[in-house]
C-alpha cells in the first residue's frame, strides 16, 4: 500500500494551479442523469472519488467518454440499470447524489444505504424525507433505499434541519424535473451548490436563490445536455495556503476562486500571513518564523468550513500560543488529533473542542490517515516536523487531493510516494 514520506523543514515557494472541486464535480456528474442529451464536464479533478462516480454511472449503463484533459462526456441514453450498488456506495457516500436525479428522470431508483463513516454517523434521512415529501414511495429493504414514484415527482416545500449540502443538491436536482415549484428552506449556501445550480441552468433548469438559504426551483418537462467547467477546489486551495502559513515562504495559486475562501483567509491573516488576491488567484506570503495560534468554530458556509478544521489543528499544534478548535458539523471529526499527538502535538479533546497548546516543533513519526481531511492535516504536520514522517493509508488523500506530492514538490517540499 502506498505511503507518503515527508522530511520536514523546507519552506514552500512558487506557483501552482488549483484543481477542479471534488464536491462540485460529484453532484454535477450525477446531474447528467437528468439530461436528454450528453453533458460535457470540464476541469474535472483526477481523483478517486471522481473515478468512483464515473464507475457508478458506468455500472448503470451510462456511456462515459473521458478525454486526456479529464473532460468527460456523459450520455445517459443507454442507461439500463437504476441501481447504485453497495460495493460503490460504501467507498463513496456521495453516491447518494444519484437518488434525486434517478427518481426525477426514471421514476425509480435503488441506492444502497450508506453505512457509518469515520467522521460521524452521517445519516441520509433528510434526503429520504425530502423525496417522500415530493411524492416518492420509499422503502428500506436489504440495506437498500428502494424508491419509486407514479408519474412525475411533485414540487414541495422542503425545510432542512440541519442544513445539508448533498441533501440540498439532491433536492435541487430532483426538483428540476418535478411537476410544480419546490422551495428549499434552510438550504446549504456552499459555493458547490451554486456551481451545480449554474450547470443545471445551462441545461435548461429554472433555479432561483442558489447561494442563499431559500432556493426556488420551477420544474421543467426536460433538460438538455450542456458544456460546463467545474469551479476550483476551495478546500484544496485553503489547504495549500495553510501549509505555507506553517512552513513559511511565498506561494501563488492560480485558477483559484478566493472569493469563496473568506472565512479561511481571514483566519490565515490572523496567523501573521499576508494574503493578496485577484479574481482567480491568491498569493500567501509568510515571513513570520511561526504562525500565531487561531481559535475557530466550524459551521455551514459562509462559516469556517469543517473541511478545513483538521488542517488548522495542525497549524495550531506548532503555533505561538494556545487555541481552541470547535467542530459543530460532524460529531467525530477529530481522528487526526491522536496522530498529531504521536508527532508530539499537545492537544486535548474536550467534547467537540480540541484544546491546543502550540509547541516549538513536531517530531516526524509514522502516522495513519483516517479520512480525507485528517490525511491533509498529517501532510501539513509532516512538512514542518523535524525528521521523517510516513503517512500510511493515503488512499484517503487520493480521494480529494490531485497529485498532492507533485504539487508540494514543485513548491520545494521534500515529499515522495513510497510503497
Ligand atoms: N445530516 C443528517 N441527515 C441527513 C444529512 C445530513 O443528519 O440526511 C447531518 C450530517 O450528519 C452532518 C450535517 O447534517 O452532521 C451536515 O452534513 P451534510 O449533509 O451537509 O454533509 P454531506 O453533504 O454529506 C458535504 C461534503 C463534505 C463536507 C460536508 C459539510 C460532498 C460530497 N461532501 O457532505 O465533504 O464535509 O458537506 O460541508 O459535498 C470532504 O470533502 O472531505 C467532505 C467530507
Amino acid at each position: 500500500m502506498d505511503k507518503l514520506l515527508i522530511r520536514g523543514g523546507a519552506p514552500l515557494n512558487g506557483e501552482i494551479y488549483a484543481s477542479g472541486a471534488k464536491n462540485s464535480a460529484l453532484p454535477i456528474l450525477a446531474s447528467s442523469l437528468l439530461a436528454d442529451s450528453p453533458l460535457k464536464v470540464g476541469n474535472l479533478p483526477h481523483l478517486n472519488d471522481v473515478t468512483t462516480m464515473l464507475e457508478l454511472l458506468g455500472s448503470m449503463g451510462v456511456d462515459v467518454m473521458l478525454s486526456d484533459e479529464m473532460e468527460v462526456q456523459v450520455d445517459t441514453s443507454s442507461i439500463h440499470n437504476l441501481n447504485a450498488r453497495y460495493e460503490l456506495v460504501k467507498t463513496m457516500r456521495a453516491s447518494i447524489l444519484v437518488l434525486g436525479p434517478l427518481l426525477a428522470k426514471f421514476r425509480q431508483a435503488t441506492v444502497a444505504l450508506p453505512g457509518g463513516c469515520a467522521i460521524g454517523s452521517r445519516p441520509v434521512n433528510l434526503h429520504i424525507d425530502a423525496m417522500r415529501a415530493m411524492g416518492a414511495q420509499i422503502d428500506i429493504e436489504d440495506g437498500n433505499i428502494k424508491a419509486k414514484v407514479n408519474g412525475r415527482l411533485k414540487g414541495a416545500k422542503i425545510i432542512f434541519e440541519p442544513v445539508s449540502v448533498t441533501g440540498t443538491e439532491n433536492v435541487i436536482m430532483a426538483a428540476c424535473l418535478a411537476d410544480g415549484i419546490t422551495v428549499i428552506e434552510n438550504a446549504a449556501r456552499e459555493p458547490e451548490v451554486i456551481d451545480l445550480a449554474n450547470c443545471l441552468a445551462a441545461m435548461g433548469a429554472k433555479i432561483k436563490g442558489a447561494g442563499t438559504d431559500v432556493i426556488t426551483i420551477e420544474g421543467v418537462e426536460s433538460l438538455d445536455g450542456a458544456s460546463f467547467s467545474v469551479m476550483p477546489d476551495r478546500v484544496e486551495v485553503g489547504t495549500y495556503l495553510t501549509a505555507v502559513a506553517m512552513t513559511g515562504g511565498r506561494v501563488k495559486i492560480k485558477s483559484a476562486k478566493p472569493e469563496y475562501l473568506s472565512s479561511v483567509i481571514s483566519k490565515l491573516e490572523l496567523t501573521g500571513a499576508v494574503i493578496i488576491s485577484g479574481e482567480d488567484w491568491v498569493e500567501i506570503v509568510m515571513n513570520e518564523s511561526k504562525p500565531k495560534a487561531i481559535s475557530l468554530t466550524t459551521g455551514p458556509y459562509p462559516s469556517f468550513p469543517t473541511d478545513m478544521q483538521a488542517q488548522f489543528v495542525s497549524l495550531n499544534a506548532i503555533a505561538q500560543g494556545n487555541s481552541t478548535v470547535t467542530e459543530t458539523v460532524f460529531e467525530n471529526r477529530f481522528m487526526h488529533v491522536q496522530e498529531i499527538a504521536r508527532m508530539g502535538g499537545n492537544i486535548i479533546l474536550k467534547g467537540n473542542t480540541a484544546v491546543i497548546e502550540g509547541i516549538k516543533k513536531l517530531k516526524g513519526a509514522p502516522v495513519m490517515a483516517t479520512d480525507l481531511r485528517a490525511s491533509a492535516s498529517l501532510v501539513l504536520a509532516g512538512l514542518v516536523a523535524e525528521g521523517a514522517t510516513t503517512i500510511d493509508r493515503i488512499y484517503h488523500i487520493d480521494r480529494g487531493y490531485e497529485r498532492i506530492e507533485e504539487k508540494l514538490k514543485m513548491l520545494g517540499a521534500d515529499i515522495e510516494r513510497i510503497s
